[in-house]
């Protein structure tokens, strides 16, 4: 009836986590989303849309915002042409495209473990199989990549997707090194750079490539509005003109109404407006999940203070099955994310990861002393 590939395809835990954790006096350290009352809403009262948007447009996205996201990505440190951009509808479909490029049944990825579960989700489905570095280290290591053969390394450098992990610049030098000594090609994954809580973070580690081939993406779901379903990626000039390709068979091209807002919103400055106004109220939830933490379940876990992103991983010093924790939570109106399923081979540590930007401060008090008891 189906593809071979169906029999991989998995359903999303998150989704149906977060599915539970919709329902009325739930707190949830569930996904990965923006608090309510942080969603950008654009100042658009004097802008008309542009009339030529509501016509089919060109797969590359618009001009003006491939410009927008090509001096963006200048500043902080990635040179690249307008010409190497493309728009895309949302940064998870960056990752359909790139295993579209890449994977075959049975190619290898080198990556991080943990890793961001829904990447592994799409890789999976294409048939991937997951070398990686050392289990719950900051990144990969220069042997890791001299040692391995895989077809490309997927990373996330910046306040990591679980774990909040950033590679400071010397790591990023060090592995851009090796990658071009090994000729391994690199997808970087980057939506959280902008939610920086203690200082700017490196430029990417694409940047610090001197020959491997790379793609880097970025979203715009974190700084303005997940809903916009809007990012885009910058590719390496010999890779830019197949994922095109691959971008106009998937769905010709990206929402042409969110494209046209958001170039507006970067033109008039009110994207760094918007995250400088967000920037205080996360860094005092992350502050106060950290107090919460520290103060109930310093005796049962260890975690890192996360520098940007929206998450904290939390360790359990003792074994536990955290699907079934996850369970118990939602009987007391609690919502976490198993740690499990963001180990690329299903076999990790015992870990949570807790999103910090949903709740509000008094939410996160209270969910944490909820944790704590269920752990207790
Ligand atoms: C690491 C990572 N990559 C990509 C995405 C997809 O984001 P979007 O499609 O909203 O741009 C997410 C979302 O949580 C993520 O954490």
């Amino acid at each position: 009836m189906f593809a071979n590939r169906i029999e991989r395809l998995k359903p999303s835990l998150v989704r149906e986590i977060l599915a539970a954790a919709q329902a009325p006096g739930v707190i949830s350290f569930a996904g990965g989303l923006p608090a309510a009352e942080t969603l950008f809403q654009p100042q658009l009262d004097q802008w008309q849309a542009p009339s030529h948007i509501w016509q089919y447009g060109p797969s590359e996205g618009e001009a003006d915002l491939r410009e927008l996201v090509a001096a963006r990505a200048k500043a902080m440190g990635l040179d690249c042409r307008p010409e190497q951009v493309l728009i895309l509808n949302g940064s998870q479909q960056g990752i359909d495209l790139v295993a579209k490029l890449w994977v075959d049944e049975g190619t290898r990825i080198l990556c991080e473990s943990p890793t961001y579960l829904a990447a592994l989700q799409v890789f999976e489905l294409f048939g991937a199989q997951f070398i990686t570095g050392e289990q719950d280290a900051i990144g990969l290591t220069p042997a890791a990549i001299a040692e391995n053969e895989a077809r490309f390394a997927y990373l996330i450098p910046t306040f990591q997707n679980p774990t909040g992990a950033c590679y400071g610049l010397p790591q990023r030098q060090v592995l851009a090194e090796a990658l071009d000594a090994k000729g391994m090609p690199v997808f970087e994954d980057d939506p959280y750079r902008d939610l920086a809580f203690d200082g700017v973070a490196p430029a990417p580690l694409v940047s610090h490539l001197k020959s491997a081939r790379w793609v880097y993406q970025g979203s715009f779901s974190k700084t303005l509005a997940p809903g916009l379903r809007l990012g885009y990626l910058i590719a390496h000039p010999d890779l830019i003109v197949p994922l095109t390709r691959l971008k106009q068979a998937a769905d010709l091209h990206s929402n042409r109404l969110s494209q046209a807002i958001v170039a507006e919103v970067l033109r008039s400055g009110q994207l760094d407006e918007h995250v400088a106004h967000i920037l205080p109220s996360y860094r005092a939830k992350r502050d106060a999940m950290h107090a919460a933490l520290s103060q109930h379940l310093a005796d049962r876990a260890s975690w890192i203070k996360p520098a940007g992103g929206l998450f904290f991983w939390l360790h359990l010093h003792r074994q536990q099955d955290t699907l079934a924790l996850m369970q118990q939570g939602l009987a007391q109106n609690l919502a976490v994310m198993p740690g499990v399923p963001f180990y690329p081979n299903g076999k990790g540590a015992s870990a949570l990861r807790l999103n910090f930007s949903h709740s509000s401060i008094g939410q996160i008090e209270e969910g944490v002393r909820r944790l704590a008891g269920l752990l207790r």
